[in-house]
């Protein structure tokens, strides 16, 4: 340890675990973006919030930049070090430290990974509903502070609907301790949520309490082949106005050959351009009105064709071809666009979005899919093997600049549910106001004076 900042992070706080090694600064120095070369100072791994605390105001003191971490699956480059930041991971606050029958809430310490929280809601016989294919890596910590949506929301909401509570070690190395999950509060500013979507750059968010809810009924999932684009929302409209649907998530005929490249069964004899994975509850009535909507759609030129899970196992294999696309582009390394509009304004904006890559993308494969029902897209452009990754990114952030007025002119946001990290900086504008903007820094300037949290992220 020959930096002489990690001697006297070491000598305030001799119980705190570092690590050094090249290996360990590489790994945890990146997430899933793989754009940036990991150069973190060190990994600091702290196991309580008076040391998250500590560490905190040795950085303040030594004006060493902090780089909070949960599972580093996030696709903006949030958690990504590479200026001699300290990573602050928090791989070992990982408890569940309380269930409450009454408020119905699961306190949780924030680096536990989304799956376990999901399990201990099971065991109390309760559900906690944000959902997406990186349960098992993200943490709730990193799911707070990128307000994480997931294959759910157009039926249970974003990461900030479930958050009844939080602690927050700020900048300052306070404790504040937010919410306290009152279900009913009028007292000032909810200061609750400027840590949720806030990237780590306020503070680290040590512990949450969150608000869980009944189990869902048993599901039935279908996939449907359609023919058009045009035809996506319509089919959207048909199934909502007859079904709760828990999901309603959309893929290109592109997105699907690269998840059965890598294994599996074409879901029917013939290519389809484009395709839905819905799920509803399997009860009598509901399984009749998705027969008629999708009867109603095949009449209608809007489906060419379906199918419906028979059991579990089919289940989870038509959800495959939806949740696998991310993991079947990773050798890609992706430029991922991640945008919204509202969905009354989805039609519009698929169109002029359609053309617009159609003419500036002549040469990349592009890959559509999302949260449709959320009016989420995720445009993955897939850099061509003989092309070089620099050349590769300038393009897209030519074309990503294009793409930005669109959605300005259509009221949307540069960044629907992963944040704006590196990745989104320069776009910011098109999606919040100067004014805004200028709001957000003087919060930051209260919360973190040093500007030691998360430097880089969310804005300069
Ligand atoms: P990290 O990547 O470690 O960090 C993300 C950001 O949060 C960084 O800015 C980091 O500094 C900050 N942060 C982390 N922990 C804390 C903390 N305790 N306090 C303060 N700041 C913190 N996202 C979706 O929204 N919907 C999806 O459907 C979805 N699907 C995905 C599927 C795959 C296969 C993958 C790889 C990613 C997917 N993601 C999705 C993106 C990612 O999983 C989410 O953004 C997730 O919330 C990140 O959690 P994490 O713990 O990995 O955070
Ligand atoms: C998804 O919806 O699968 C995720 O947001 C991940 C991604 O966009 O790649
Ligand atoms: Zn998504």
């Amino acid at each position: 340890m020959a930096d002489p900042r990690l001697q006297s992070l070491a000598t305030a706080l001799p119980a705190l675990r570092l690590k050094t090694a090249p290996a360990d600064l590489e790994h945890y120095g990146r997430d899933w973006t793989r754009r940036w070369t990991p150069a973190p100072l060190a990994i600091a791994l702290p196991a309580s919030v008076e040391e998250v605390q500590a560490i905190v105001h040795w950085a303040n003191a030594n004006a060493v930049a902090i780089v909070p971490s949960g599972g580093r699956t996030g696709l903006s480059g949030g958690a990504v070090a590479a200026n001699g930041e300290l990573v602050v991971s928090l791989e070992r606050m990982t408890k569940v430290l309380g269930f409450d029958a009454v408020d119905r809430t699961l306190t949780v310490e924030a680096g536990i990974p989304l799956q376990r929280v999901q399990e201990a809601a099971r065991e109390h016989g309760l559900q906690y509903p944000v959902d997406f294919a990186a349960r098992g890596s993200c943490t709730i910590g990193g799911n707070i502070a990128t307000n994480a949506g997931g294959i759910r929301v157009v039926r249970y909401g974003n990461t900030r609907e479930w958050i009844a509570g939080l602690k927050l070690v700020t900048g300052r190395g306070e404790l504040l301790e937010l919410g306290r999950s009152l279900v009913k509060n009028s007292s000032g500013y909810d200061l609750r949520h400027l840590a949720i979507a806030s990237e780590g750059t306020l503070g680290i968010v040590v512990e949450a309490t969150l608000r869980l809810t009944e189990p869902p009924p048993p599901t039935n999932v279908m996939l449907l082949a359609l023919p058009s684009f045009d035809a996506l929302m319509q089919v959207f409209a048909a199934f909502r106005q007859r079904l709760q649907l828990q999901a309603f998530e959309f893929l290109t005929d592109r997105a699907l050959a690269h998840v059965l490249a890598q294994g599996g069964q074409p879901p029917f004899a013939e290519t389809h351009p484009f395709y839905v994975v819905t799920e509803f509850a399997s009860d009598e009535a509901s399984e009749a009105e998705a027969l008629a909507a999708f009867e109603a759609c095949l009449e209608q030129g809007l489906v060419a064709d379906g199918v419906i899970s028979q059991s579990d196992s089919q289940a989870a294999q038509l959800w495959h071809l939806r949740e696998g696309i991310t993991e079947s582009l990773a050798r890609y390394v992706p430029y991922k666009n991640d945008v919204s509009v509202r969905i009354s304004a989805m039609p519009a904006f698929l169109a002029e979005t359609q053309e617009l890559l159609a003419s500036e993308y002549p040469h990349f494969e592009v890959v559509w899919f999302g949260h449709i029902g959320d009016g989420n897209l995720h445009i993955n452009i897939l850099k061509p093997d003989d092309m070089a990754q620099d050349a590769f990114v300038a393009d897209c952030e030519r074309v990503t600049k294009l793409l930005a007025q669109v959605l300005k002119a259509h009221g949307g946001s540069i960044s629907a549910e992963h944040g704006i990290g590196l990745v989104k900086k320069p776009y910011l504008s098109s999606t919040r106001s100067e004014a805004e903007i200028a709001v957000m820094r003087g919060i930051k300037a209260v919360l973190d004076p040093n500007g030691i949290m998360n430097p880089g992220k969310l804005f300069d």
